[in-house]
């Protein structure tokens, strides 16, 4: 019963315990769905009183005053994944961004490259034995914990108490703040209203279905196409889930009994994940959920950790592809738009697991048909996220591209099969014209 005095004792309002932050610490944030607010809007209200505080994360929901033209010189964002709350303050120089795997982000903390004077994070209540769950998301929270020299915690009923190796100790915590408020839901990016572009996602997810096979284990992002993928899937068997987040369409084929994780070679009869990213639906799924086991990212998004798992089948998304098979999925031209997250990670865990298969896809086109995504190059600016070596499937609503161990001459092919009819002369005479084929 020890611990009930300690937790009392650490009982602060929120206004209180951001006093400790100083001026040029550096604040690690609880990312996603978890990002604490209450603590963030305190630390912002006294941002007048401090100068240089580095501010470091991956991807949040909601509001991030820290990055507004009035904090400059206050506060400076380091976008460890580019969220669309920091996105235009990257863009006009106001934030920095890091290019960095998601599992590779522990690592800076561990190295002591990214110090973590101060984190701030949104915790479930404490269980019997004085434990927190890091709640909707472990990824690389639990590290940037154990480095932290000071933690000031938003505890909160509403968060799940998750289960894995997702947990903290109060007595490791120096500041509780109590709130009893809503956990950040993630407006569904995959929510498709345009009837047309609904059925190019559903023509994508027919397609990827077409590669998966009963038994396999899946890795799927938030949003249109894995959504899409997911409505497919009804008549498979054994599926399982290892992967670094999820969202609500996995439910449906956990209750169908579609994935039962039975067949999986590592972590049998669980799902691996280290953070969801949706609303109450899913939070209330992943609660004291034994068939759900949560893991920090740099151990889930290891490439060698991930290709234990058998028939592994990575779906990640791009904004543009060439030719020759270089993704393209964290810029356009030179504006930074979101980061590597761990499509790499996973594009190679899938190729090295037996019978995996790493598959990128995407819409042929964007912009409302306008720009062609398959590409003769990248456009000046366009960054590389997954290289053309490491790059199996490409997948768009004309079909499939199977690029592995093809010659530039078939890959050109392969791809411009796929990309959409009106632009396939176009990239054909580009591909002649370099005497690719
Ligand atoms: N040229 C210009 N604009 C383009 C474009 C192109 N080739 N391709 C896309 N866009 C625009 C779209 O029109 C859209 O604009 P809008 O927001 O004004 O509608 C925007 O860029 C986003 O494109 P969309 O295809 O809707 O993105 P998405 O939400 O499906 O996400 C990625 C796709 C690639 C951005 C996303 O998967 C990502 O950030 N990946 C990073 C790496 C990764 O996959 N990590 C694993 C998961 S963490």
């Amino acid at each position: 019963m020890e611990w009930k005095s300690i937790y009392r004792s650490k009982l602060k309002t929120a206004d209180e315990a951001v006093q400790v932050i100083k001026s040029g610490d550096h604040v690690y944030i609880h990312p996603g769905c978890a990002v604490p607010e209450t603590l963030i809007k305190a630390m912002v209200a006294r941002g007048g009183e401090l100068t240089d505080v580095h501010i470091d994360h991956i991807l949040t929901i909601g509001e991030a005053g820290y990055v507004s033209e009035e904090m400059q010189g206050h506060f400076r964002h380091n976008a460890l994944f580019i969220g669309s709350n920091v996105r235009n303050a990257v863009g006009q120089g106001l934030a920095d961004a890091t290019h960095i795997y998601l599992h590779q982000v522990a690592k800076l903390f561990y190295d002591k490259i990214l110090p973590v004077d101060v984190a701030l994070v949104h915790l479930s209540p404490p269980d019997e034995h004085g434990f927190c769950s890091f709640g909707v998301g472990v990824e690389m929270t639990k590290p940037a914990c154990e480095m932290a020299k000071i933690i000031i915690a938003q505890v909160n009923p509403n968060m799940p108490r998750v289960l894995g190796d997702c947990f903290i100790h109060i007595s490791k915590i120096q500041h509780i703040v109590e709130v009893d408020s809503p956990i950040k839901e993630m407006p569904q990016v995959g929510e498709v209203t345009d009837p047309g572009e609904q059925e190019v996602y559903d023509k994508i997810g027919g397609y990827i279905a077409e590669l998966i096979e009963d038994e396999s284990t899946l890795q799927m992002g938030i949003g249109a196409i894995p959504d899409a993928v997911l409505n497919y899937l009804e008549n498979k068997r054994d599926l399982g889930i290892h992967t670094e987040m999820f969202s609500d369409g996995v439910i449906k084929l956990v209750e169908m009994g579609v994935v039962n994780n039975e067949k999986k070679t590592l972590h049998k009869g669980k799902m691996v994940a280290s953070f969801v990213l949706g609303n109450r639906t899913i939070f209330d799924f992943i609660d004291n959920n034994p068939i759900v086991e949560f893991h920090p990212s740099h151990y889930v998004n290891d490439p060698f950790i991930i290709a234990q798992n058998r028939k592994m089948v990575a779906i990640n998304s791009a904004l543009q592809v060439d030719i020759t098979g270089q993704v393209c999925a964290d810029s356009i031209g030179p504006r930074l738009f979101s980061g590597f997250g761990g499509q790499v990670d996973f594009i190679r865990g899938a190729s090295r697991s037996p019978g995996g298969k790493p598959v990128i896809a995407l819409p042929a086109t964007a912009k409302g048909g306008e720009l062609s995504r398959i590409v003769p190059y990248l456009i000046p600016g366009a960054g590389v996220t997954t290289n053309r070596a490491d790059v199996h499937y490409v997948v768009t609503e004309f079909g499939i591209a199977s690029l592995f161990g093809k010659t530039v001459r078939q890959r050109v092919n392969e791809l411009i099969h796929i990309a959409h009819p009106k632009f396939r002369e176009e990239l054909r005479a580009y591909a002649r014209s370099v005497k690719y084929i």
